[in-house]
């Protein structure tokens, strides 16, 4: 069934996120489609979303299953000041686990830096690309996927480690609610008058902290306990030899 896009609208309680939306049946990426929107201008909030994607991409060159019909897949168009350009990897997973909650009932956990797990799985994942000019940003493009009526055993290469809110929640639900939900949730933590409360929100759900990890970024691999975050949203590791060591981006898996 299509996206019922009245339906969308008549529950957002948003000001600007999602209030011009870009519909598509389908398209390779809904990133590529906001890019070019941001270029010519789009208003701040402008939301790609499209039914399936033929070449969804993920963090670190990987790719995002996109079938048709069943899921979420949505890039926000915004053009933040620095200070919000730095809580946007943390206030979009932060968003999907408080609708996912509020929509579907399910209780939901981040892995950092920003994938959103239910019972230890991933339900939904984050891609940020910012377009910066001189040393502001000239326009950030937000990209959720979230699985909400997808049978995850249809793809056999995420089967074991990813989720859907239909598998979790034991029946389908209404994809408008989920992705209304995350659009009002997101706006609320992206203007929110202190992006440290929003930090703190989002390390207060974080999965990651307390636990022996291993960290692969750019080719190196780093092993420690995930002590803490920064500022920046960093993962500080506590190495062998007892050294602190911050750490942008990557992959975690858990140690032993
Ligand atoms: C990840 O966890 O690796 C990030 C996944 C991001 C997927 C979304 S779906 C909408 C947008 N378009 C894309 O091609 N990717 C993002």
């Amino acid at each position: 069934m299509q996206l019922d896009l009245d339906l969308v609208d008549r529950r957002l309680r948003t000001a600007f996120v999602g209030r011009r939306l870009i519909y598509l049946t389908s398209t390779p990426s809904t990133q590529d489609v906001a890019r070019r929107e941001a270029d010519e201008g789009a208003v701040e909030g402008t939301a790609v979303i499209a039914e399936e994607q033929t070449a969804g991409r993920g963090r670190l060159g990987r790719s995002w299953v996109s079938p048709a019909g069943r899921n979420i897949y949505v890039t926000i168009v915004l053009r933040p000041d620095l200070a919000r350009l730095r809580i946007l990897g943390m206030a979009a997973p932060l968003a999907v686990a408080r609708a996912v909650e509020s929509a579907a009932g399910l209780s939901a956990l981040l892995k950092w830096p920003n994938d959103v797990l239910v019972s230890g799985r991933k339900l939904s994942g984050v891609l940020i690309d910012s377009e910066m000019y001189g040393g502001d940003a000239r326009y950030a493009l937000v990209g959720i996927g979230v699985n909400v009526n997808f049978d995850i055993e249809e793809d056999s290469e995420i089967a074991s480690i990813a989720t859907s809110i239909k598998r979790e929640a034991g029946h389908p639900v209404l994809r408008e609610d989920v992705l209304a939900s995350v659009l009002n949730e997101f706006e609320e933590l992206y203007t929110s008058t202190s992006p440290s409360a929003v930090r703190d929100a989002w390390k207060a759900r974080l999965d990651t902290l307390g636990r022996e990890v291993r960290v692969t970024f750019r080719g190196a691999v780093h092993e420690g306990l995930a002590e803490d975050v920064d500022a920046d949203g960093s993962l500080v590791l506590r190495l062998a030899d007892g050294s602190k060591l911050a750490i942008e981006a990557g992959e975690v898996t858990l140690r032993g």
